[in-house]
């Protein structure tokens, strides 16, 4: 049985979007599902009901969708891209899990998270086990530059995890540590999930190199975006709980400038809500007034266009075909998209 994939579909009037990504890779992925669902089997019942939990509620499958478009973009031959694909998914997976302990997030993907079901033991070990999973598809694989690729990536996502932990509850924290989080813990995986495509097409350098930064950037846009919506966006929606970065203390863009351009008596409130965790009724929406206010939302959303425009700038040197063009739409539907 494959697991079923979630993806909304974008207003038939917008043309490009996410759909012309979904349909180029539609065969590819159904590969890539069928080798996620076997490799996240062990005898080790807990493990399958758990990665089952979180991988059959969907998602977007961007990541994977992401080297497989890449690869197309480079002309691969044969069927290398398949399981890779199936391991960016794993690495993506793993972090999810990790991150929905790290921030008591309760919803994911229109369930309740597995740390809410299962606990939080179970999620930490389950997203060991399937980030192992990766390294032996990796092995598999038997590239040592696709290993170095996903392996740099997945220290990186880690050192962005920690590096995030260090900024939270500071609101000293300013827009270079922010994006310095942002490149690490999200866009990463972005970048390596691309250059991965050019690897196993044997392309050179100039090429992996331009994949590289059509997906470092875009995945800065990426979780830019996810952080504005954190505050705007809607649970139903998104399928994830808007408002854990408030309730949490992380420090995002709208927060920095809202900060930034705040009197002495908001930015008090915003050391009490975000620093000291002393939050009550009516917080949260006063926060947003803030923001809006400030223009936060505006131009977080403004930079989230001027990262999305940089990945677009990046595959300039790449041959246009119906692959570079699904990788540009794609880009725009994110930026503007809702969940
Ligand atoms: C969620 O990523 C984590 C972030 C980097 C914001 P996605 O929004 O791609 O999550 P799924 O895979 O579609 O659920
Ligand atoms: C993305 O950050 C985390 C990872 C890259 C693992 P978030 O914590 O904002 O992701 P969501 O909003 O929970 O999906
Ligand atoms: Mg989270
Ligand atoms: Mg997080
Ligand atoms: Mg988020």
């Amino acid at each position: 049985m494959a697991a079923a994939i979630d993806l909304k579909q974008p207003k038939p009037s917008e043309g490009g979007g996410i759909e012309p990504l979904v349909r180029l890779v539609e065969s590819d992925l159904k590969r890539v599902n069928e080798i996620i669902l076997d490799k996240m089997q062990s005898p080790v019942a807990l493990i399958p009901q758990l990665a089952g939990h979180i991988i059959a509620a969907g998602g977007k499958r961007l990541r994977p969708m992401l080297t497989l478009a890449s690869a197309r973009l480079c002309k691969a031959e044969g069927e290398r891209q398949m399981a890779l694909a199936a391991c960016v998914e794993f690495i993506h997976t793993a972090t999810l899990l990790h991150d929905d302990v790290v921030d008591a997030s309760e919803l994911r993907r229109g369930l309740q998270t597995a740390n809410a079901v299962f606990g939080n033991k179970a999620s930490v070990l389950v997203g060991d086990f399937l980030f192992s999973r990766a390294f032996q598809l990796m092995v598999e694989d038997g590239s040592l530059k696709v290993l170095k690729a996903l392996s740099d990536a997945s220290a990186i996502i880690a050192e962005g995890e920690v590096h995030q932990l260090m900024t939270a509850n500071d609101m000293a924290t300013d827009e270079g540590a922010y994006l310095e989080v942002i490149r690490a813990k999200t866009a990463a995986l972005f970048a390596a999930a691309c250059q991965v495509g050019a690897i196993v097409a044997g392309r050179p350098e100039a090429d992996e190199e331009a994949l590289y930064g059509y997906g470092l950037n875009f995945g800065i846009a990426f979780q830019l975006v996810d952080d504005i919506l954190d505050y705007t966006g809607d649970d139903g929606g998104l399928g994830k709980s808007c408002g854990d970065d408030f309730r949490e203390g992380k420090i995002t863009l709208p927060v920095v400038l809202a900060y930034a351009r705040g009197d002495e008596s908001e930015r008090a409130f915003w050391r009490r809500c975000l620093e000291d965790l002393d939050q009550g009724e009516g917080d949260f929406a006063h926060a947003l007034q803030l923001l809006n206010r400030h223009r936060a939302i505006a131009d977080s959303k403004g930079r989230a266009q001027e990262y999305g425009a940089r990945a677009r700038e990046a595959m300039v040197v790449l041959p246009d075909n119906e692959a570079r063009q699904a990788l540009l739409d794609v880009v725009d539907f994110c930026v503007e998209r809702l969940y």
